[in-house]
């Protein structure tokens, strides 16, 4: 048995949509708790898998999680207990790497199964690994699991090869109690990074720099629990802008922070989309003319985001000429577009990019969610397509993406989800 969404396209969707608080940071908040001493409140946590599965690793590790409403979690890690994470669940998303950095920092020591997540091609972790090492800590890998331990973490200058968001924020977690003074040069610059930093900073950490490519983190004894609310998810955001765009008479979509979302947004405005933005809202209007073909290379932010190349990829297969999306994070990020060829898209696959022919029709079919934003950009086509689109392995969007049909049935689209043998 496997859970499968049905959509009935080619209905407009219309209404407002409120965004929730970030997935990816709060998979990374989750982690940064349990460096305090006390309870750390989170609210504007979005009701995903992820959270799920990182909330049975905190019970592992006998921390007391006490949801009070959907939203708002409280994270106790009053009674903690660094035991081993070798249970699979651990394998179930990427984030749970941020324990690496939480438990090396608070402790001194961590054991972990390798992190899981999306296949995007190949994703190493050698750069936070280079962190922990220049702290201090020495690492092992032997079979499947990683043990990293330091007698003493001392601050150091170090320099990422690439700006990675995960490296940036794993060894922000490392250094918070080191003695003296870390910098990360070359840091990611992601809002989800000022999102953790924040967290920390609430928790008596000093770290200064977070948005920028240098970040300072001054070691200090002690971290006491806080009250944080999560930023709005972006790429959340984005997909629903690109929904709008594809399929909406008018749609608001509210709790936003539209600079965060800008790389998008401008490449939209380019195709002829109608856009109204405001200070913490976008109003989309469907356009009078067809939306025109337009060219995006992913970028670090504040660049394209490589998790909405897959969402835009939908909207490029109903636009008037050749469109050339290059992904230069992921290069292998372009499974979903053997799904969207599926369903009658003219796409062309290079190395690294897809050439987007339109205007195609497209038409329901059963297709596969093989990743996250997969997922998203096929339930974008299965509302642009004519007839049924019949969606499979929808745990991936699940993992994502907060009730993403409840709010897509109150916009007025037919979408169900069902048990198929
Ligand atoms: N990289 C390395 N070595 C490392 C770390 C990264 O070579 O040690 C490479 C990666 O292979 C990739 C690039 O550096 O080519 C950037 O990777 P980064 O570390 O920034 O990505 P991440 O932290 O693993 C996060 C998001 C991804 C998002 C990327 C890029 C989380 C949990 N994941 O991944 O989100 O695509 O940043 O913005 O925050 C998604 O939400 O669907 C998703 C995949």
């Amino acid at each position: 048995m496997q859970e499968v969404i049905r959509i009935r396209g080619g209905r407009p969707l219309s209404g407002d949509v409120t965004i929730s608080g970030s997935k990816n940071a709060t998979v990374a908040l989750i982690p940064a708790a349990v460096l305090a001493n006390g309870p750390v409140t989170i609210v504007g946590v979005p009701e995903i898998a992820d959270v799920d599965s990182l909330s049975e690793i905190l019970h592992i590790l006998n921390v007391d999680v006490i949801q009070r409403s959907n939203d708002h979690l409280i994270i106790d890690p009053t009674n903690m207990k660094n035991v081993d994470l070798d249970d699979d669940v651990v394998t179930k998303l990427r984030a749970s790497y941020y324990f690496m950095g939480a438990l090396l920092g608070k402790y001194g020591y961590v054991r972990m199964k390798m992190p899981g997540g999306c296949y995007l091609g190949p994703r190493p972790i050698d750069l936070h690994i280079k962190g922990f090492e220049a702290l201090g800590a020495s690492v092992d890998y032997d079979r499947g699991c990683y043990t990293i331990k330091a007698d003493h973490l001392k601050g150091a200058k170090i320099f990422l090869d690439i700006a990675s968001v995960g490296a940036t924020i794993n060894i922000m977690m490392a250094a918070v109690y080191a003695d003296g003074r870390t910098t990360i040069e070359n840091a990611a610059r992601e809002p989800e990074i000022i999102d953790v930093a924040t967290l920390l900073n609430r928790m008596g950490a000093n770290v200064r720099g977070a948005g920028t490519n240098v970040i300072t983190i001054d070691g200090v004894r002690e971290l006491s629990g806080c009250f944080h609310e999560i930023i709005p998810d972006r790429i959340e955001a984005g997909t629903f802008v690109i929904m709008a765009a594809a399929c909406a008479e008018e749609m608001r979509i509210l709790n936003v922070i539209p600079k965060h979302i800008e790389g998008l947004t401008s490449k939209l405005l380019e195709m002829g989309a109608k856009l109204d933005i405001g200070v913490d809202s976008i109003v989309v209007r469907k356009a009078e003319k067809p939306l025109k073909a337009v060219d995006i290379t992913t970028k670090p932010y504040p660049g394209f985001a490589t998790d909405l190349q897959q969402p835009l990829t939908a909207l490029l297969t109903g636009a008037e000429g050749i469109s050339q999306v290059k992904d230069t994070i992921y290069k292998e990020r372009f499974k979903h577009c053997l799904e969207l060829q599926r369903m009658g898209a003219s796409i062309e696959l290079g190395s690294g990019s897809a050439y987007i022919k339109g205007p195609t029709p497209l038409y329901g079919d059963k297709v596969t969610a093989t990743d996250l934003r997969c997922g998203a950009c096929l339930v974008i086509a299965g509302l642009m397509a004519e007839g049924t689109t019949e969606i499979h392995d929808v745990y991936h969007i699940d993992r994502g993406y907060d009730r993403i049909d409840d709010k897509l049935r109150a916009l007025g689209a037919h979408i169900s989800r069902s048990m198929i043998d």
